[in-house]
């Protein structure tokens, strides 16, 4: 085949030097040198998406500690990335400033324990008790508090979504991974407000062993990350991994 011209659509993921070079320096002080930074959606899509989920449009939502990171995938890749000021601690503020449930580290243990974003699967008349505090509160005046946040949330995911202008052409389900997604009911939540029938908590897949890791949305990211630069390393290095890199280390921890 012949031609003249070439072109390509390409993505640039930029990120402040100064961010990078103090990841890099605490990699190299814990003795990680020689590893790659990898671009945190793509990270969760290796870790939960089949090829057939990014052929098909799939959305990945990363809730983490203070932010969202969302990826969507669609032809095989990455097709639009946004991140969103949004994440768990956001949840468990809010439950402290409006419910007053003792600090936010007791506001954290109800958030985990009893928090769901579903007021009306909650009896009216169950309540939460605050021992440090000596008091009850409503669990489904808890309930409501972070329904209002995940609403927030879900509608600048839907947002972003939107911006792709292809939303007909997503139908690989939306994967909520990261801590924030441990939220109880929040699928339910999303498949309602996202308008998507397929809304799932992601689990990785293609890994082996590890079933409290492999299972748990919390630790998508990270074992995305170890997923990817596996498969990179043994296709350049073949079988020969000396056990003296990232990997190799990683490996040594169980
Ligand atoms: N069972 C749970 N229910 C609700 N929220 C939870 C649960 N477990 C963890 N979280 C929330 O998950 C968040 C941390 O998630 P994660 O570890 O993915 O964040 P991170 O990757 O460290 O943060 P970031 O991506 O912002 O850097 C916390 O805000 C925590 O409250
Ligand atoms: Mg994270």
């Amino acid at each position: 085949m012949f031609g003249e011209t070439l072109e390509a659509e390409v993505r640039i993921v930029v990120a402040p030097s100064p961010v990078i070079m103090n990841i890099q320096l605490a990699l190299k002080n814990a003795g990680l040198h020689g590893s790659e930074l990898m671009y945190s959606p793509l990270a969760s899509a290796e870790a939960v998406l089949s090829r057939e989920d990014r052929e098909n449009g799939a959305v990945v939502v990363d809730i983490g500690e203070q932010l969202t990171h969302l990826g969507i995938f669609l032809h095989g890749t990455l097709f639009h990335s946004a991140v969103i000021p949004i994440g768990g601690a956001h949840f468990t503020r809010d439950l402290e400033i409006t419910k007053h449930l003792g600090g936010i580290a007791a506001s954290e243990r109800v958030k985990m324990r009893f928090g769901t974003v579903l007021p009306s699967h909650v009896p009216a008349e169950e309540s939460v008790e605050l021992e440090e505090e000596g008091r009850l509160v409503s669990r489904r005046e808890i309930a409501e508090v972070l329904q209002a946040r995940a609403a927030e949330l879900l509608n600048h995911v839907l947002a972003e979504m939107g911006r792709t202008g292809l939303m007909h052409e997503i139908h690989g389900g939306v994967h909520l991974v990261g801590g924030g997604a441990l939220l109880t009911h929040l699928p339910i939540l999303a498949q309602t407000l996202l308008g998507r029938p397929r809304v799932v908590l992601g689990r990785i897949q293609g890994v082996a062993g590890l079933p409290q890791a492999t299972g748990n949305p919390f630790f998508v990211n990270a074992l995305g990350a170890v997923k990817a630069l596996s498969r990179d390393m043994s296709e350049v290095r073949g079988k020969t991994d000396r056990g003296d890199g990232f990997l190799g280390r990683f490996k040594k921890l169980f």
